[in-house]
């Protein structure tokens, strides 16, 4: 059972990757934990130290990690759009292919397939989803596109559905109205997760830019939880959530010693009441 979601964002270079690496290693000591990169720029193999990439990659017993390949990801959900679409309409192939292709140039398909593959995950069998995410503007505009997909399936389902009564007036089968609402659902379920089992840890440093970014985030996402962690803190606070400078964070040994506890103390909270709240 999904218990929760932890998401990396924040400015370019403050740490989100380490974290994301640290927080997933000490939950996979009890846990089956996924730690996925969805930032285009990878870094997971290079600060865990192992050869990782487009796939499920098994770590240890209890951790899984995988860099999302973009052009591998809308090259499958295209697919995948493309096999609905025929079903629906068998006789018109050749157009459809070259639909299929076009669907590749999308502006937002990317993000599109990124969010459907999100939700494979969530279907799965892992207790904890550490995802690492490309730098604020870019995660922002990944919540912006799911909530546009979410309004736009709304839209498709009632046409879908004047359709269907067209169709069964004439007394034709119709399944387009079901296609839409199994795409529609799909995308509820990921806001509902990430509305309920998300947390947003917006990592910042004592540099001022990268605490405009951590507020950034959280005025954008005022729907969703939403934590600032300063990290290569100098000096920590008790009411605020902080990761010391630590020489060398690199492998999963070093890793494991980075002092997380602040992160994972939010992890434990819901674990004994259910709720962070
Ligand atoms: N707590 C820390 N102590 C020391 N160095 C750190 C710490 N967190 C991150 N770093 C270093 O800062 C740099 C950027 O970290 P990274 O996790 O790649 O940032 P981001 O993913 O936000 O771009 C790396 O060289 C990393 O080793
Ligand atoms: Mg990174």
């Amino acid at each position: 059972m999904l218990l929760r979601v932890a998401l990396f964002g924040g400015k370019g270079g403050v740490g989100k990757s380490t974290l994301a690496c640290a927080t997933a290693l000490r939950l996979s000591e009890d846990h089956k934990v996924l730690l996925v990169s969805i930032d285009p720029a990878h870094s997971l193999s290079g600060i865990l130290q192992r050869d990782i990439g487009h796939g499920l990659c098994k770590i240890t017993e209890n951790l899984y990690v995988e860099e999302l390949s973009a052009e591998d990801l809308v090259e499958e959900y295209t697919k995948k759009a493309l096999s609905v679409i025929k079903e629906m309409i068998p006789t018109l192939s050749s157009a459809l292919e070259e639909y299929a292709k076009q669907l590749k140039h999308s502006p937002t398909a990317l993000e599109t397939a990124l969010l459907d593959r999100l939700v494979d995950y969530f279907d799965g069998n892992f207790e904890f989803i550490v995802i690492d995410s490309a730098p604020t503007g870019q995660m922002v505009r990944l919540f912006y596109t799911m909530h546009s997909i979410e309004k736009w399936f709304s839209f498709l389902e009632k046409v879908a559905q004047e359709r269907q009564k067209l169709e069964n007036f004439m007394g034709r089968k119709d399944n387009l109205l079901e296609l839409i609402r199994d795409r529609k659902d799909r995308v509820e379920k990921l806001m509902k997760v990430l509305k309920e089992k998300a947390v947003i840890f917006a990592v910042m440093n004592e540099d001022k830019l990268s605490a405009q970014e951590a507020d950034s985030i959280q005025k954008h996402l005022q729907n969703f939880r939403v934590y600032k962690v300063i990290n290569k803190c100098s000096s920590l606070k008790e009411d605020t959530i902080g990761v010391p400078y630590v020489e060398n964070p690199y492998g999963i040994e070093n890793l494991k010693k980075l002092p997380v506890e602040d992160i994972l103390r939010l992890f434990r909270v819901f674990n004994n009441s259910q709720s962070l709240d």
